[in-house]
């Protein structure tokens, strides 16, 4: 796979089925910070001693990366269990191409040692469980409910199966009344289907785009 060197230095890939990068190419690790772990509350979350993240789209595990690295900042004692969901294991030997800055080298040295014969890897206070297979179906693996989930497909075009009303009611039905959901894309018909499935949905941060991230925060 073509690897790019985005905005703030960071690598990402362009995926050839998708004909799209993994990453905004303004900065990959600066999308994982400002559009997902910031605007999801982890450092805030964090303070309570455990922190519960469901990860769609795991991709090269640069929102759960940032996520970890933020709410250790935080607070170094937080226990974090991350359910991360990802259909394609071509992107372990991605992650293993990744030199990672000093800076996130301790936790992304973690994230490589997932493999398709290593689902899941505990470490350091944090519990990391990866379901191999298509999102739709390993959602229905998770019986815990989380404080922020990160919705990080490919554009809606591309990758629709991700953004539909079934599955936000699926993802809503596995977050805690205080959780906030957070995803890149602003388009009409994803925060259409976010409220369908029972979301009261917010800009999120513009971070590096013209156009807002969205948030959305389940109803009861
Ligand atoms: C934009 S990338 C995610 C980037 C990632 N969040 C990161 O931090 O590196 C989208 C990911 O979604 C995965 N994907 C696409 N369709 C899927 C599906 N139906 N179920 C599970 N994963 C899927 C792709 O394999 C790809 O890794």
């Amino acid at each position: 796979m073509k690897q790019i060197i985005t905005g703030d230095n960071s690598i990402t890939f362009e995926n050839p089925v998708y004909e799209q990068a993994y990453h905004s190419l303004s900065g990959a690790l600066s999308e994982a910070k400002l559009k997902y772990a910031e605007p999801c509350k982890i450092a805030e979350k964090a303070k309570s001693g455990s922190l519960t993240i469901l990860d769609i789209c795991f991709g090269l595990g640069y929102n759960s990366l940032l996520a970890i690295h933020t709410a250790k900042a935080s607070n170094p004692k937080c226990k974090i269990k991350i359910y991360a969901l990802e259909m394609d294991p071509q992107v372990f030997g991605l992650i293993n191409k990744i030199d990672m800055d000093q800076e996130y080298a301790a936790i992304y040295n973690m994230i490589k040692r997932l493999s398709k014969d290593k689902l899941s890897i505990k470490q350091g206070g944090v519990d990391l469980q990866l379901h191999l297979g298509d999102a739709r179906e390993t959602i229905l693996e998770i019986k815990d409910k989380a404080d922020a989930v990160f919705l990080d497909p490919f554009s809606p075009p591309k990758n629709p199966e991700l953004w539909t009303e079934e599955f936000f009611s699926n993802i809503h039905a596995r977050m805690k009344k205080s959780a906030i959901l957070a995803t890149y894309s602003c388009a009409a018909l994803v925060r259409i289907n976010l409220v369908r499935a029972g979301f009261d949905v917010k800009d999120g941060p513009h971070a590096g785009r013209y156009a807002p991230s969205t948030l959305a925060f389940p109803l009861p």
